[in-house]
Protein backbone atom coordinates (compact mmCIF):
# COMPACT_ATOMS: atom_id res chain seq x y z
CA UNK A 1 0.00 0.00 0.00
CA UNK A 2 1.25 3.27 -0.63
CA UNK A 3 2.49 5.86 1.96
CA UNK A 4 1.15 8.83 0.75
CA UNK A 5 -3.14 9.83 -0.77
CA UNK A 6 -3.32 9.93 -4.26
CA UNK A 7 -5.37 12.73 -4.52
CA UNK A 8 -8.12 12.51 -7.34
CA UNK A 9 -7.48 14.95 -10.20
CA UNK A 10 -4.69 16.75 -8.85
CA UNK A 11 -3.72 19.05 -11.53
CA UNK A 12 -0.16 19.15 -13.74
CA UNK A 13 1.18 22.40 -12.68
CA UNK A 14 5.07 23.97 -13.48
CA UNK A 15 7.09 26.45 -12.99
CA UNK A 16 6.03 28.53 -16.30
CA UNK A 17 2.33 28.74 -14.09
CA UNK A 18 4.10 29.63 -11.02
CA UNK A 19 6.14 31.93 -12.64
CA UNK A 20 3.07 34.13 -14.84
CA UNK A 21 1.15 34.17 -11.70
CA UNK A 22 3.95 35.71 -9.61
CA UNK A 23 4.01 37.95 -12.76
CA UNK A 24 0.51 38.92 -12.27
CA UNK A 25 0.90 39.81 -8.72
CA UNK A 26 4.01 41.69 -9.14
CA UNK A 27 2.65 43.74 -11.85
CA UNK A 28 -0.58 44.10 -9.21
CA UNK A 29 -3.25 43.86 -12.28
CA UNK A 30 -5.08 41.18 -10.83
CA UNK A 31 -8.97 41.45 -12.23
CA UNK A 32 -9.40 40.88 -16.51
CA UNK A 33 -6.68 42.47 -18.87
CA UNK A 34 -3.74 41.75 -20.87
CA UNK A 35 -3.98 38.11 -19.97
CA UNK A 36 -7.50 37.32 -20.16
CA UNK A 37 -7.20 38.60 -23.47
CA UNK A 38 -4.57 36.36 -24.25
CA UNK A 39 -6.25 33.13 -23.08
CA UNK A 40 -9.35 33.65 -25.28
CA UNK A 41 -7.15 34.53 -28.52
CA UNK A 42 -5.04 30.85 -27.36
CA UNK A 43 -8.34 28.88 -26.81
CA UNK A 44 -9.90 30.36 -29.93
CA UNK A 45 -6.62 29.59 -31.69
CA UNK A 46 -6.90 26.05 -30.26
CA UNK A 47 -10.53 25.37 -31.60
CA UNK A 48 -10.36 26.69 -34.67
CA UNK A 49 -12.47 29.60 -34.28
CA UNK A 50 -12.16 33.69 -34.86
CA UNK A 51 -11.26 35.51 -31.96
CA UNK A 52 -14.38 37.41 -31.54
CA UNK A 53 -16.44 34.05 -30.88
CA UNK A 54 -14.59 33.18 -27.58
CA UNK A 55 -15.84 34.36 -24.15
CA UNK A 56 -13.45 33.89 -20.75
CA UNK A 57 -15.81 33.64 -17.58
CA UNK A 58 -14.89 32.72 -14.18
CA UNK A 59 -16.91 28.75 -14.19
CA UNK A 60 -18.51 26.50 -16.70
CA UNK A 61 -21.63 27.22 -14.82
CA UNK A 62 -21.35 30.93 -15.29
CA UNK A 63 -20.51 29.95 -19.40
CA UNK A 64 -24.12 27.80 -19.11
CA UNK A 65 -25.90 30.42 -17.60
CA UNK A 66 -25.28 33.10 -19.51
CA UNK A 67 -25.35 31.28 -22.79
CA UNK A 68 -28.99 30.20 -22.41
CA UNK A 69 -30.40 33.62 -21.87
CA UNK A 70 -28.19 34.92 -24.62
CA UNK A 71 -29.74 31.87 -26.42
CA UNK A 72 -33.01 33.83 -26.10
CA UNK A 73 -34.70 31.19 -23.58
CA UNK A 74 -37.33 32.67 -21.65
CA UNK A 75 -39.71 31.21 -18.44
CA UNK A 76 -41.42 28.44 -18.97
CA UNK A 77 -39.17 26.83 -22.14
CA UNK A 78 -37.98 24.02 -22.04
CA UNK A 79 -34.73 22.32 -22.41
CA UNK A 80 -33.35 18.61 -22.14
CA UNK A 81 -30.33 17.29 -20.95
CA UNK A 82 -28.44 14.04 -19.73
CA UNK A 83 -30.09 12.45 -17.02
CA UNK A 84 -26.18 11.78 -16.00
CA UNK A 85 -24.28 15.21 -15.65
CA UNK A 86 -23.07 16.93 -12.55
CA UNK A 87 -25.95 19.08 -11.07
CA UNK A 88 -24.38 22.16 -12.16
CA UNK A 89 -25.41 21.57 -15.93
CA UNK A 90 -28.99 21.35 -14.65
CA UNK A 91 -28.57 24.26 -11.97
CA UNK A 92 -27.80 26.61 -15.12
CA UNK A 93 -30.92 25.58 -17.02
CA UNK A 94 -33.19 26.35 -13.84
CA UNK A 95 -31.20 29.71 -13.25
CA UNK A 96 -31.56 30.41 -16.97
CA UNK A 97 -34.94 30.85 -16.09
CA UNK A 98 -36.20 27.71 -18.27
CA UNK A 99 -37.38 23.90 -17.36
CA UNK A 100 -34.91 20.81 -17.58
CA UNK A 101 -36.13 18.07 -18.51
CA UNK A 102 -34.42 14.56 -18.64
CA UNK A 103 -33.06 12.34 -21.19
CA UNK A 104 -31.66 8.88 -20.62
CA UNK A 105 -28.68 7.84 -21.49
CA UNK A 106 -27.01 5.04 -23.87
CA UNK A 107 -25.55 3.41 -21.05
CA UNK A 108 -22.66 1.79 -23.36
CA UNK A 109 -21.08 5.78 -24.26
CA UNK A 110 -23.08 7.61 -20.85
CA UNK A 111 -23.87 9.80 -23.13
CA UNK A 112 -27.53 10.97 -23.81
CA UNK A 113 -29.58 9.04 -26.11
CA UNK A 114 -30.72 10.89 -29.34
CA UNK A 115 -33.79 8.52 -29.45
CA UNK A 116 -34.73 9.50 -25.93
CA UNK A 117 -34.31 13.39 -26.61
CA UNK A 118 -36.69 12.84 -29.58
CA UNK A 119 -39.26 10.98 -26.91
CA UNK A 120 -38.89 13.97 -24.73
CA UNK A 121 -39.75 17.02 -27.22
CA UNK A 122 -42.99 18.80 -26.33
CA UNK A 123 -44.08 22.57 -27.75
CA UNK A 124 -42.54 23.93 -25.47
CA UNK A 125 -38.91 22.44 -26.17
CA UNK A 126 -36.43 25.07 -27.40
CA UNK A 127 -32.90 23.70 -26.77
CA UNK A 128 -31.05 20.42 -26.26
CA UNK A 129 -28.21 20.57 -23.68
CA UNK A 130 -25.84 17.36 -24.47
CA UNK A 131 -22.84 16.46 -22.27
CA UNK A 132 -19.80 14.97 -23.71
CA UNK A 133 -19.49 13.11 -20.62
CA UNK A 134 -15.84 11.58 -19.59
CA UNK A 135 -14.51 13.58 -22.90
CA UNK A 136 -16.54 11.08 -25.25
CA UNK A 137 -18.26 13.25 -28.29
CA UNK A 138 -21.88 12.53 -27.98
CA UNK A 139 -23.56 11.64 -31.32
CA UNK A 140 -23.79 15.16 -32.80
CA UNK A 141 -24.78 14.14 -36.32
CA UNK A 142 -28.02 12.65 -34.67
CA UNK A 143 -28.67 15.44 -32.13
CA UNK A 144 -28.39 18.28 -35.31
CA UNK A 145 -30.44 16.71 -36.94
CA UNK A 146 -33.32 16.77 -33.85
CA UNK A 147 -32.24 19.78 -33.40
CA UNK A 148 -32.61 21.15 -37.19
CA UNK A 149 -36.05 19.61 -37.43
CA UNK A 150 -37.93 20.96 -34.22
CA UNK A 151 -35.64 24.09 -34.45
CA UNK A 152 -34.07 24.01 -31.41
CA UNK A 153 -30.67 25.65 -29.98
CA UNK A 154 -28.29 23.44 -29.35
CA UNK A 155 -25.95 24.58 -26.06
CA UNK A 156 -22.84 21.34 -25.81
CA UNK A 157 -21.76 20.92 -21.95
CA UNK A 158 -18.01 20.34 -22.66
CA UNK A 159 -16.91 20.51 -19.23
CA UNK A 160 -14.79 17.31 -19.92
CA UNK A 161 -13.65 17.73 -23.12
CA UNK A 162 -11.68 20.45 -24.10
CA UNK A 163 -9.31 18.13 -26.26
CA UNK A 164 -12.23 16.24 -27.97
CA UNK A 165 -13.21 15.82 -31.87
CA UNK A 166 -16.10 14.35 -33.45
CA UNK A 167 -15.55 13.71 -37.31
CA UNK A 168 -13.07 16.22 -37.14
CA UNK A 169 -14.27 19.62 -35.74
CA UNK A 170 -13.75 20.28 -32.21
CA UNK A 171 -16.55 19.32 -29.81
CA UNK A 172 -18.32 23.40 -28.57
CA UNK A 173 -18.38 24.19 -32.13
CA UNK A 174 -20.61 22.16 -33.02
CA UNK A 175 -24.12 23.78 -31.25
CA UNK A 176 -24.82 27.37 -31.15
CA UNK A 177 -22.72 27.60 -27.67
CA UNK A 178 -19.83 25.36 -26.17
CA UNK A 179 -19.13 25.91 -22.86
CA UNK A 180 -15.76 24.83 -21.09
CA UNK A 181 -14.62 24.20 -17.70
CA UNK A 182 -10.90 24.90 -16.63
CA UNK A 183 -11.73 23.72 -11.84
CA UNK A 184 -8.81 22.14 -10.49
CA UNK A 185 -9.85 18.60 -11.88
CA UNK A 186 -10.31 19.66 -15.25
CA UNK A 187 -7.86 19.26 -18.36
CA UNK A 188 -7.30 22.39 -18.51
CA UNK A 189 -6.77 24.16 -15.11
CA UNK A 190 -7.51 27.99 -14.01
CA UNK A 191 -8.64 26.57 -10.26
CA UNK A 192 -12.26 28.42 -11.07
CA UNK A 193 -12.77 29.72 -14.88
CA UNK A 194 -14.95 28.76 -17.66
CA UNK A 195 -15.05 29.32 -21.85
CA UNK A 196 -18.01 29.90 -24.09
CA UNK A 197 -17.62 29.45 -27.81
CA UNK A 198 -20.48 31.12 -29.59
CA UNK A 199 -21.70 30.40 -33.34
CA UNK A 200 -21.96 34.10 -33.76
CA UNK A 201 -20.27 37.27 -33.02
CA UNK A 202 -23.28 38.46 -31.69
CA UNK A 203 -24.21 36.16 -29.12
CA UNK A 204 -20.67 36.43 -28.10
CA UNK A 205 -20.90 40.56 -27.42
CA UNK A 206 -23.91 39.15 -25.27
CA UNK A 207 -22.60 36.95 -23.46
CA UNK A 208 -19.29 39.60 -22.68
CA UNK A 209 -22.24 41.81 -21.61
CA UNK A 210 -24.32 39.56 -19.56
CA UNK A 211 -21.16 38.19 -17.70
CA UNK A 212 -19.87 41.74 -16.33
CA UNK A 213 -22.99 43.14 -14.43
CA UNK A 214 -24.65 44.08 -18.15
CA UNK A 215 -21.86 46.75 -18.64
CA UNK A 216 -21.60 48.03 -22.03
CA UNK A 217 -18.90 45.58 -23.97
CA UNK A 218 -16.04 47.94 -23.54
CA UNK A 219 -16.49 48.44 -19.98
CA UNK A 220 -14.60 45.05 -20.34
CA UNK A 221 -11.42 47.53 -20.83
CA UNK A 222 -12.62 50.68 -18.32
CA UNK A 223 -9.11 50.43 -16.36
CA UNK A 224 -6.48 50.32 -19.33
CA UNK A 225 -4.44 52.65 -20.48
CA UNK A 226 -6.79 53.44 -23.76
CA UNK A 227 -7.94 56.38 -21.67
CA UNK A 228 -10.97 56.84 -19.69
CA UNK A 229 -14.38 55.78 -20.97
CA UNK A 230 -17.47 55.96 -19.51
CA UNK A 231 -19.81 52.83 -19.13
CA UNK A 232 -23.84 51.99 -19.83
CA UNK A 233 -25.37 49.68 -18.20
CA UNK A 234 -27.87 48.08 -20.63
CA UNK A 235 -29.09 44.91 -19.16
CA UNK A 236 -29.01 43.16 -15.63
CA UNK A 237 -26.30 41.01 -15.70
CA UNK A 238 -23.79 39.03 -13.88
CA UNK A 239 -20.21 39.11 -12.23
CA UNK A 240 -18.88 36.56 -14.03
CA UNK A 241 -15.99 37.51 -15.43
CA UNK A 242 -12.53 35.64 -15.74
CA UNK A 243 -9.38 37.29 -13.67
CA UNK A 244 -5.70 37.41 -15.13
CA UNK A 245 -4.55 35.60 -11.90
CA UNK A 246 -6.55 32.63 -13.50
CA UNK A 247 -5.85 33.35 -17.32
CA UNK A 248 -1.91 33.29 -16.14
CA UNK A 249 -2.61 29.64 -15.16
CA UNK A 250 -4.41 29.00 -18.41
CA UNK A 251 -2.24 30.16 -20.87
CA UNK A 252 0.34 28.04 -19.65
CA UNK A 253 -2.21 25.43 -18.92
CA UNK A 254 -3.13 25.74 -22.95
CA UNK A 255 0.10 25.43 -24.20
CA UNK A 256 0.48 21.83 -22.67
CA UNK A 257 -2.89 20.42 -23.50
CA UNK A 258 -1.96 17.97 -26.17
CA UNK A 259 1.25 17.00 -23.76
CA UNK A 260 -1.20 16.34 -21.32
CA UNK A 261 -3.78 14.34 -23.18
CA UNK A 262 -1.16 12.36 -23.97
CA UNK A 263 -0.03 11.75 -21.06
CA UNK A 264 -3.66 10.76 -19.97
CA UNK A 265 -4.07 8.30 -22.91
CA UNK A 266 -0.92 6.61 -21.57
CA UNK A 267 -2.94 6.08 -18.41
CA UNK A 268 -6.03 5.22 -20.07
CA UNK A 269 -4.27 2.30 -21.94
CA UNK A 270 -2.29 1.33 -19.05
CA UNK A 271 -5.42 0.55 -17.02
CA UNK A 272 -7.07 -0.99 -19.72
CA UNK A 273 -4.05 -3.41 -20.06
CA UNK A 274 -3.96 -3.96 -16.04
CA UNK A 275 -7.82 -4.17 -15.98
CA UNK A 276 -8.44 -6.48 -18.90
CA UNK A 277 -8.89 -9.83 -17.20
CA UNK A 278 -10.33 -8.38 -13.84
CA UNK A 279 -14.15 -8.73 -12.85
CA UNK A 280 -14.87 -5.19 -13.83
CA UNK A 281 -16.52 -3.55 -16.61
CA UNK A 282 -14.31 -0.98 -18.53
CA UNK A 283 -14.99 2.15 -20.24
CA UNK A 284 -15.58 1.70 -23.60
CA UNK A 285 -12.44 2.35 -26.49
CA UNK A 286 -13.42 5.61 -28.16
CA UNK A 287 -15.73 5.55 -31.12
CA UNK A 288 -14.57 5.67 -34.98
CA UNK A 289 -13.74 9.31 -36.14
CA UNK A 290 -14.21 10.62 -32.81
CA UNK A 291 -11.29 11.90 -30.11
CA UNK A 292 -12.17 11.25 -26.60
CA UNK A 293 -10.44 13.37 -24.16
CA UNK A 294 -9.45 11.36 -21.35
CA UNK A 295 -11.51 13.34 -18.72
CA UNK A 296 -12.40 10.45 -16.50
CA UNK A 297 -11.84 6.44 -16.42
CA UNK A 298 -15.02 5.20 -15.03
CA UNK A 299 -15.18 1.13 -14.20
CA UNK A 300 -17.83 -0.66 -13.79
CA UNK A 301 -18.22 -2.62 -10.23
CA UNK A 302 -21.10 -4.65 -10.30
CA UNK A 303 -21.68 -7.09 -6.50
CA UNK A 304 -22.54 -10.03 -8.79
CA UNK A 305 -19.01 -10.11 -10.90
CA UNK A 306 -16.97 -8.25 -8.67
CA UNK A 307 -17.62 -9.88 -5.40
CA UNK A 308 -17.79 -6.14 -3.56
CA UNK A 309 -20.15 -3.44 -4.28
CA UNK A 310 -19.90 -0.16 -5.35
CA UNK A 311 -19.84 2.11 -2.07
CA UNK A 312 -17.08 -0.66 -0.47
CA UNK A 313 -15.32 -0.73 -3.34
CA UNK A 314 -14.93 3.22 -2.80
CA UNK A 315 -14.14 2.72 0.67
CA UNK A 316 -11.57 -0.27 0.37
CA UNK A 317 -9.65 1.82 -2.47
CA UNK A 318 -9.82 5.21 -0.28
CA UNK A 319 -8.08 2.88 2.43
CA UNK A 320 -5.15 1.65 0.41
CA UNK A 321 -4.49 5.58 0.02
CA UNK A 322 -6.27 5.63 -4.10
CA UNK A 323 -8.41 9.24 -4.35
CA UNK A 324 -11.23 7.81 -6.13
CA UNK A 325 -14.28 9.85 -7.76
CA UNK A 326 -18.28 8.99 -8.06
CA UNK A 327 -19.65 10.87 -12.04
CA UNK A 328 -22.49 11.46 -10.70
CA UNK A 329 -25.41 9.53 -9.15
CA UNK A 330 -27.96 10.42 -11.64
CA UNK A 331 -29.55 13.90 -11.27
CA UNK A 332 -32.90 12.38 -10.65
CA UNK A 333 -31.37 10.66 -7.60
CA UNK A 334 -31.33 14.44 -6.03
CA UNK A 335 -33.99 14.99 -3.65
CA UNK A 336 -34.07 18.69 -4.72
CA UNK A 337 -35.21 17.88 -8.48
CA UNK A 338 -37.35 14.69 -7.06
CA UNK A 339 -39.55 17.23 -5.18
CA UNK A 340 -39.63 19.83 -7.60
CA UNK A 341 -40.15 18.02 -10.50
CA UNK A 342 -41.72 15.04 -9.56
CA UNK A 343 -38.42 13.05 -11.05
CA UNK A 344 -38.11 9.63 -10.78
CA UNK A 345 -34.51 7.98 -10.51
CA UNK A 346 -36.21 4.73 -12.15
CA UNK A 347 -37.18 6.36 -15.12
CA UNK A 348 -33.89 6.83 -15.99
CA UNK A 349 -32.87 3.36 -15.84
CA UNK A 350 -29.46 3.76 -17.22
CA UNK A 351 -28.54 7.01 -15.67
CA UNK A 352 -29.49 5.20 -12.50
CA UNK A 353 -27.40 2.06 -13.31
CA UNK A 354 -24.32 4.30 -13.85
CA UNK A 355 -24.97 6.32 -10.98
CA UNK A 356 -24.98 3.28 -8.87
CA UNK A 357 -22.14 1.16 -10.42
CA UNK A 358 -19.50 3.61 -11.78
CA UNK A 359 -16.15 4.42 -10.49
CA UNK A 360 -13.79 6.89 -11.75
CA UNK A 361 -10.05 6.32 -11.24
CA UNK A 362 -7.19 9.01 -11.11
CA UNK A 363 -6.60 10.10 -14.68
CA UNK A 364 -4.16 13.13 -14.14
CA UNK A 365 -1.42 13.87 -16.58
CA UNK A 366 0.35 14.34 -13.25
CA UNK A 367 0.44 10.67 -12.53
CA UNK A 368 4.11 8.89 -12.51
CA UNK A 369 4.36 5.15 -13.62
CA UNK A 370 4.60 3.97 -9.93
CA UNK A 371 0.92 6.19 -8.97
CA UNK A 372 -0.43 4.24 -11.89
CA UNK A 373 0.69 0.62 -10.56
CA UNK A 374 -0.28 1.45 -6.88
CA UNK A 375 -3.64 2.16 -8.53
CA UNK A 376 -3.41 -1.36 -10.86
CA UNK A 377 -2.57 -3.46 -7.79
CA UNK A 378 -5.02 -1.87 -5.08
CA UNK A 379 -8.06 -2.68 -7.15
CA UNK A 380 -6.07 -5.74 -8.35
CA UNK A 381 -5.47 -6.14 -4.46
CA UNK A 382 -9.46 -5.20 -3.35
CA UNK A 383 -10.89 -7.76 -5.60
CA UNK A 384 -8.54 -10.54 -4.91
CA UNK A 385 -9.73 -10.05 -1.02
CA UNK A 386 -13.51 -10.01 -1.91
CA UNK A 387 -12.92 -13.21 -4.41
CA UNK A 388 -11.27 -14.85 -0.85
CA UNK A 389 -14.12 -13.65 1.15
CA UNK A 390 -16.99 -14.80 -1.27
CA UNK A 391 -15.07 -18.49 -1.41
CA UNK A 392 -14.72 -18.31 2.31
CA UNK A 393 -18.93 -17.69 2.33
CA UNK A 394 -19.92 -20.86 0.31
C1 LIG B 1 -20.49 18.02 -16.78
C2 LIG B 1 -20.19 19.28 -16.02
N1 LIG B 1 -20.84 20.40 -16.34
C3 LIG B 1 -20.61 21.56 -15.70
C4 LIG B 1 -19.67 21.66 -14.69
C5 LIG B 1 -19.46 22.95 -13.99
O1 LIG B 1 -18.17 23.40 -14.15
P1 LIG B 1 -17.59 24.55 -13.22
O2 LIG B 1 -17.14 23.92 -11.95
O3 LIG B 1 -16.45 25.13 -14.01
O4 LIG B 1 -18.68 25.54 -13.01
C6 LIG B 1 -18.96 20.51 -14.33
C7 LIG B 1 -17.97 20.57 -13.25
O5 LIG B 1 -17.54 19.65 -12.65
C8 LIG B 1 -19.23 19.29 -15.00
O6 LIG B 1 -18.56 18.18 -14.68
Amino acid sequence: MRNDFLVFGAPAIEQAEIDEVVDSLRSRWLGTGPKVDRFEKDFAHYKGVEGGRVAAVNSCTAALHVSMIAAGLQPGDEVITSAMTFCATVNAIIHSGATPVLADIDPRTMNIDPEQVEKKITPKTKAILPVHFAGRPCDMDRLVAVAEKYKLKIVEDCAHAVEATYKGRAVGTLGDFGCFSFYVTKNVVTGEGGMVVARNRKDIDRVKILALHGMGKDAWHRYSDKGFEHYQVVECGFKYNMMDLQAAIGIHQLSRVEQNWIARQYVWRQYRKAFADLPLGLPEEPEQDTRHAYHLYTVFVDAQHAGIDRDRFLDALTRLNIGVGVHYLSIAEHPYYRKRFGWRPHDYPNALYVGRHTVSLPLSPALSDKDISDVTDAVSEVLGQARIAKVRAL
